[in-house]
């Protein structure tokens, strides 16, 4: 079996290099002891640089879709790559909502496996869609036109992040059984386009210590995204002790 893999996704949350550094050498001295999960950090760009330094295996928490070029402000792909970052998060709903379309994920996911990062690519239907029926044609959406013509070759691993739009932040977590339905049915579909890669299915949405075992004691679920409790050093050393003892 597979190690789950857990994300902190500090977001722009820390004020402080140190405070980043601080909880991530926690959170990686907890991961030693555990041999069934592996730890992601997500910290601010300023500081992925220091966090590879201490050996964590990291996350961007967005980038551009260029490699070089007159972009003021933009974050290369090409960058993050030759700083030893692993995966990049695209599509969080909370860039969705600042602007981000369905094409430019698709040329973000592009150019981050042209470099050779792992995509982390969110999903996730927001309260009305869900209430209205529309779910499965919402993620339907979004997958099929994220994944849109990516060159297999170029893309060996993928990890799809299932996230609620009105579960993130708000303490209102999805019910795991309607989770794991909603996981299969993004699973499936994802296979049929990325039919070379490695999947990875998450979850993401208001995870903490009491609910983290009830989403990945399922097999299809791999792990989880976490926000708001991964700011939190005693609780997220327990969402890592408990996905990694109900993976054996
Ligand atoms: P949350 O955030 O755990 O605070 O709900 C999750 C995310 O946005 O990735």
């Amino acid at each position: 079996m597979s190690n789950k893999i857990i994300i902190a996704n500090f977001k722009m949350n820390l004020s402080s290099k140190e405070e980043a550094i601080d909880l991530c050498q926690y959170y990686q001295q907890k991961d030693k002891e555990l041999p069934n999960v592996d730890f992601i950090a997500a910290p601010d760009f300023l500081w992925l640089e220091d966090v590879v330094k201490l050996g964590v295996a990291t996350s961007s928490q967005d980038c551009f879709f260029e490699d070089s070029g007159a972009f003021t402000g933009e974050i290369s792909p090409m960058i993050l790559k030759n700083l030893g970052v692993q995966y990049c998060i695209i599509g969080h709903s909370e860039r969705r909502r600042l602007g981000d379309t369905d094409e430019i994920i698709n040329k973000k996911i592009k150019a981050v496996v042209k470099n050779g990062l792992i995509p982390i690519l969110c999903v996730g239907e927001t309260l009305e869609q869900k209430q209205s029926g529309q779910k499965e044609e919402v993620l339907k959406n979004q997958i099929t036109k994220a994944l849109d013509n990516i060159p297999p070759s170029t893309l060996y691993s993928l990890v799809v992040a299932y996230e609620p739009v009105w579960a993130i932040g708000t303490g209102l977590a999805e019910d795991p059984e309607e989770a794991e339905k909603t996981m299969e049915f993004i699973l499936n579909l994802t296979k049929q386009i990325i039919t070379e890669a490695e999947i990875k299915i998450i979850y993401g949405g208001s995870v903490d210590a009491v609910n983290i075992g009830n989403f990945v004691s399922k097999n299809i679920i791999q792990g989880a995204l976490v926000g708001g409790s991964s700011l939190k050093k005693e609780e997220f050393a327990k969402i890592l002790e408990i996905a990694n003892s109900l993976n054996k």
